[in-house]
């Protein structure tokens, strides 16, 4: 025998992947905003992150809805992210409603949330004026539900659109309160912006968000667009009388045409300002027109594909709801014996 010493190789563990979570409502096609903003860096973070993407229905409810478009959009929403590249076999992609474990830890949430900071919320401020016939209780308490989202998963990172980040810091002080309340349960998520494209502005008013919502269709590009409609939004769009392409702030609407081209490109700012250097806005307008048209192409054909095809969808989200289901047990079971509710008998 010989001294040296025998040691077993040490097996080095590998490094716990980040978590990414995020939700989008199905109230109506998504916009060219919730691509850009959102759900087209949810399809590129699958690689790097093990990633939970869902169609939060259930916040739809907190504006009134017609009973069976609701149940078509969702669907329809669902088949939406898979077609603009959530990959079920990389993704976890299910549906809020299928795993009750979401209701249960918002009610849970929602008594550990504040009336005064739930007040502050300028969602609910604008939603309130907005549906000034209908301000619900579920309305001001959103912001509990999606904390409930975020925490059940532990997620780590939530890449969102500028209108979002106040629902996350509020998720961030919900369970900086519980925490302190109950010891270490949740884990603090931050959110997780586009370096560009965060807040995609309206093709009609460059000082207001483009939204799913805005009655005037010609405000917003839908991502199930055909070209034509696409180039005809785009030559319409709101600019000023300058004709010189650049970013600046005074310039919202050729600045938002450019964040839209950049983003799609690849192409810097300076590289657009060179391209169409002594060039109107004529030119620029069709140019970001036709690659939006290019982008959104792919989608618009995978989803009459998978459209066609509600079998598939029906499995994937099934998949889906279970894995979540299972999952989100085990912050729902150690929440629930945190706060004293007696431990299921089933
Ligand atoms: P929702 O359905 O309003 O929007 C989905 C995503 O799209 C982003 N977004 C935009 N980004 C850039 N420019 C725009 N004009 C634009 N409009 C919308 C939003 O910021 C969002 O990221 N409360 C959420 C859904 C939700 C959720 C969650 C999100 C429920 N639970 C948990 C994250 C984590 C909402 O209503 O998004």
């Amino acid at each position: 025998m010989t001294n040296e010493q025998h040691t077993a190789p040490v097996e080095e563990k590998p490094a716990r992947k980040k978590i990414i979570l995020s939700g989008i409502q199905p109230t109506g096609i998504f916009t060219l905003g919730n691509y850009i903003g959102a759900v087209r860096n949810w399809g590129q973070l699958q690689e790097d992150y093990d990633c939970y993407y869902f169609v939060a229905d259930l916040h739809s409810l907190t504006i009134r809805q017609n009973p069976a478009d609701l149940r078509k959009q969702t669907l329809e929403a669902f088949a939406l992210l898979l077609a603009a590249g959530i990959d079920p076999e990389k993704s976890l992609v299910f549906i809020q409603s299928h795993v009750h474990n979401h209701a249960e830890l918002g009610w849970i949430l929602m008594c550990n949330s504040m009336f005064g900071e739930l007040s502050r919320m300028t969602q609910f401020k604008d939603k309130s004026a907005k549906h000034a016939d209908n301000v619900n209780a579920g309305l001001f308490t959103y912001p509990s539900l999606m904390a409930a989202d975020i925490l059940l998963y532990q997620a780590d990172l939530v890449p969102v659109g500028q209108d979002q980040t106040q629902h996350l810091e509020f998720t961030r002080n919900v369970a900086t309160r519980f925490n302190g309340l109950y010891g270490d349960v949740f884990r603090l998520p931050e959110a997780y912006l586009p370096k560009e494209g965060a807040k995609i502005m309206s093709l009609q008013d460059p000082a207001r968000k483009m939204s799913k919502s805005d009655p005037n269709p010609k405000a917003r590009i839908s991502i199930l667009d055909d070209e034509a409609s696409i180039l005809r939004k785009f030559r319409s769009a709101v600019t000023d009388s300058e004709a010189h392409v650049c970013y600046r702030e005074d310039k919202p609407g050729i600045s938002n045409l450019m964040t839209i081209y950049s983003v799609v490109t690849g192409k810097s700012y300076e590289a657009i300002e060179d391209e169409f250097d002594g060039r109107g806005y004529g030119d620029f307008k069709t140019a970001v027109g036709e690659a939006v048209a290019e982008e959104l192409r792919p989608i618009r054909e995978n989803f009459a594909r998978l459209m066609a095809d509600k079998k598939y969808l029906e499995d994937v989200y099934k998949m889906g709801a279970e894995r979540a289901q299972s999952i989100s047990n085990r912050t729902l079971t150690k929440v629930r014996k945190k706060v004293g509710l007696l431990a299921k008998p089933f």
